[in-house]
């Protein structure tokens, strides 16, 4: 798969470890930034995140803040995406199976990095259920 990940400063370390993780495992992984521990503004990053989705230039994405709001709120203004936060493995495996997130984010400052992976790997691994949920998700779209 190709991933596209970002976080601010304070996802910054567990976004490094993550891709160093991903690409370990095969997948190819495009970073949104940041890069630098000073502090700055979630958005910045996670419409970079968010447009590349929208354009398919990434399969799908993670993202981490300190919360994870911020980055869920700005990811969820773009059309293709449908951002999930997650704090333990059994939410993190929900939101792909009834809720079909393509976009993962976590909240740095709440999780450990050894949680933060083992919801990437149960995220990645589950399958979208379809049937209820898919009639659930046809309805969030505002028209
Ligand atoms: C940064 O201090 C913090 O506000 C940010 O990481 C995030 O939690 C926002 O939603």
């Amino acid at each position: 798969m190709k991933i596209g990940i970002c976080s601010d400063h304070a996802g910054l370390e567990y976004k490094t470890r993550l891709i160093a993780y991903l690409l370990g495992k095969g997948h190819e992984v495009v970073n949104f930034g940041t890069d630098s521990p000073e502090s700055c503004d979630y958005p910045d990053y996670a419409h970079l995140l968010g447009a590349a989705l929208d354009k398919g230039e990434v399969d799908a994405g993670i993202a981490l803040c300190g919360t994870g709001n911020g980055m869920v709120m700005t990811l969820n203004r773009h059309p293709s995406v449908r951002a999930c936060l997650a704090w333990n493995v059994e939410v993190a495996r929900l939101t792909k199976e009834h809720n079909d997130a393509n976009v993962l984010v976590m909240p740095a400052r709440f999780v450990s990095y050894r949680m933060a992976v083992m919801m990437v790997r149960a995220w990645m691994e589950t399958k979208f259920a379809g049937g209820r949920h898919q009639r659930r998700i046809d309805k969030i779209a505002l028209h």
